[in-house]
């Protein structure tokens, strides 16, 4: 939240998602570690320097008592964080209930778990209220903090109801709502029982912004007009700090792991995945068309080394766990079939790197494979791509994440589905000549230098500021 350099902050952000940039972790009654927290948002999120920001959110962690609760918020305080308190049971039903069990799948053109569809029809209204309360939770709290000319900026498919309850308290806040996920098509998203009710709210907001296209809604070029209220809607494609990752690539200890890694896989070319463990990354897939590219390719099989490092996340939602044992049992298969007793063709970890081992990885890649199913922007295509300028790797990228629009003429573009076609790549991105990935690499490392984290919020903010001033502009004619 300092600015280094002494100049006065612009303006004043109130950030709200539901995952704060730390999660905690208990250590006694009234002490607490903070861990960063894995996923786009917070990486895109901590690129914006320019504003004076407040997050507020959930901490991943239930703290039912008083003492626990004021330590906690004393902790994140140092750290300019603001929690939002949710107990167990709104957690299930809100978090793992309706966010990640209905709205992530159903936002990823995924449909719901085919097992337990009828388990989370029955379940739907408990769930929905549960996500309404949860909403009303987070605009109490953006209530109590909110201080006038305040830009609030709420995040994520957690919180498409809370514009709504912001507005309904003070209807002066400048209230913008950005989904980091695909938008789905209006055919999909009229599945939806509560179809109406979230998108009205999200109306509520001055500016709507995605990474994307925003399918679903249907508008003109200055917005959607719902009963007499004008919402500015528009895409806002989000970006990383990419100085942030090629200045890690000087430190010494980087180098250090660099010079490692480079010796540990001598004479092998090293391949890359960095996922969170969730099924719209398609693991699995990738993993199944790494094998088939082995089948076809028995001269490279001692030549070439597949890392795939997953974080896990979500838990206690059944579908993530299930992926897990099924991500294991195939890595498990592969290995056994194509492994000898002193190499395996894939290293599979399942747990987060820290910042400068993730560099250091990113830099000894020659192939990075992100081959998620669907995906709002994919921000390890980016940071991939910051920490390529010494090698020049390629990039094979799913069609259908964000990321294909900006990065998709320096990448290999493939459908995820089509295990054929990412096999075909990978021989493909291996066998390329050093100009024609020089080239591609130049491509996208111009993008994601230009277009960073700094330069979203900046399009996003200013974008709301002017919305609320026309608005203000054509009330008072
Ligand atoms: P999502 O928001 O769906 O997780 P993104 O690709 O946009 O997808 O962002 C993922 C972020 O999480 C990146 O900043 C990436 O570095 C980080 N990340 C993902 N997996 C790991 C991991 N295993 N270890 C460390 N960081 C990870
Ligand atoms: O948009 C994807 C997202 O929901 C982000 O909000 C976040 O970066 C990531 O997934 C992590 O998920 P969770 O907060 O559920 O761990």
């Amino acid at each position: 939240c300092e600015r280094q350099d002494g100049r006065p902050f612009r303006q004043r952000l109130l950030v709200v998602a539901n995952r704060l940039p730390v999660s905690a972790v208990r250590r006694g009654e009234d002490s607490w570690s903070l861990e960063i927290s894995a996923g786009g948002l917070v990486t895109a999120l901590l690129g914006v320097k320019e504003f004076e920001t407040r997050w507020i959110g959930w901490a991943g962690v239930n703290v039912p008592d008083e003492i626990g609760q004021k330590a906690l918020t004393k902790a994140l305080a140092e750290k300019w964080c603001i929690p939002v308190f949710l107990d167990e049971e709104i957690v299930h039903q809100y978090y793992n209930g309706y966010c990640n069990n209905i709205l992530w799948p159903l936002f990823h053109y995924l449909g719901l778990p085919q097992e337990d569809r009828l388990a989370t029809t029955r379940s739907f209204q408990s769930q929905f209220a549960a996500y309404k309360k949860a909403n009303q939770m987070f605009a109490d709290v953006v209530n109590m903090h909110y201080e006038e000319g305040d830009v609030v900026w709420c995040h994520d498919y957690h919180l498409m109801y809370l514009p709504e309850c912001l507005k309904n308290h003070n209807n002066n806040m400048k209230v913008g709502w950005f989904l980091h996920t695909p938008f789905p098509s209006s055919e999909i998203h009229r599945t939806l029982p509560s179809r109406s009710e979230l998108l009205r709210s999200v109306l509520a907001a001055d500016l709507v912004g995605a990474c994307t296209r925003i399918l679903g809604i249907e508008g003109t070029p200055e917005g959607v007009e719902d009963q007499g209220r004008l919402t500015r809607v528009a895409a806002f494609p989000i970006g990383i700090d990419s100085l942030r990752f090629q200045n890690a690539l000087l430190v010494p200890q980087v180098q250090e792991h660099i010079k490692e890694l480079k010796e540990r896989f001598s004479g092998r070319k090293v391949m890359l995945g960095v996922d969170r463990l969730d099924m719209i990354k398609g693991i699995p897939q990738k993993i199944l068309a790494f094998e088939k590219f082995l089948e076809e390719n028995p001269n490279w099989r001692d030549k070439v080394v597949l890392l795939q490092i997953a974080v896990p996340t979500r838990t206690d939602v059944p579908e993530y766990q299930k992926l897990t044992s099924q991500v294991h049992e195939i890595v498990g298969r592969i290995n056994g079939r194509f492994g000898s007793l002193t190499a395996v063709p894939i290293h599979h970890l399942d747990r987060s790197l820290d910042f400068h081992a993730l560099c250091a990885l990113y830099a000894v890649t020659d192939v990075a494979l992100v081959t998620s199913l669907r995906d709002g922007m994919n921000l390890v295509s980016y940071e991939f791509v910051a920490c390529q300028e010494a090698k020049k790797g390629v990039l094979i990228l799913s069609e259908f994440a964000g990321a294909a629009q900006s990065l998709g003429a320096g990448a290999i573009l493939v459908n995820p589905w089509n295990i054929t076609e990412v096999a075909a790549s990978i021989a493909q991105a291996l066998n390329m000549s050093a100009e024609e990935r020089e080239k591609r690499h130049q491509h996208n490392f111009h993008h994601v230098t230009k277009h960073t984290a700094q330069e979203w919020a900046e399009m996003f903010v200013s974008e709301l500021n002017d919305t609320v001033v026309e608005a203000q502009l054509r009330t008072s004619k």
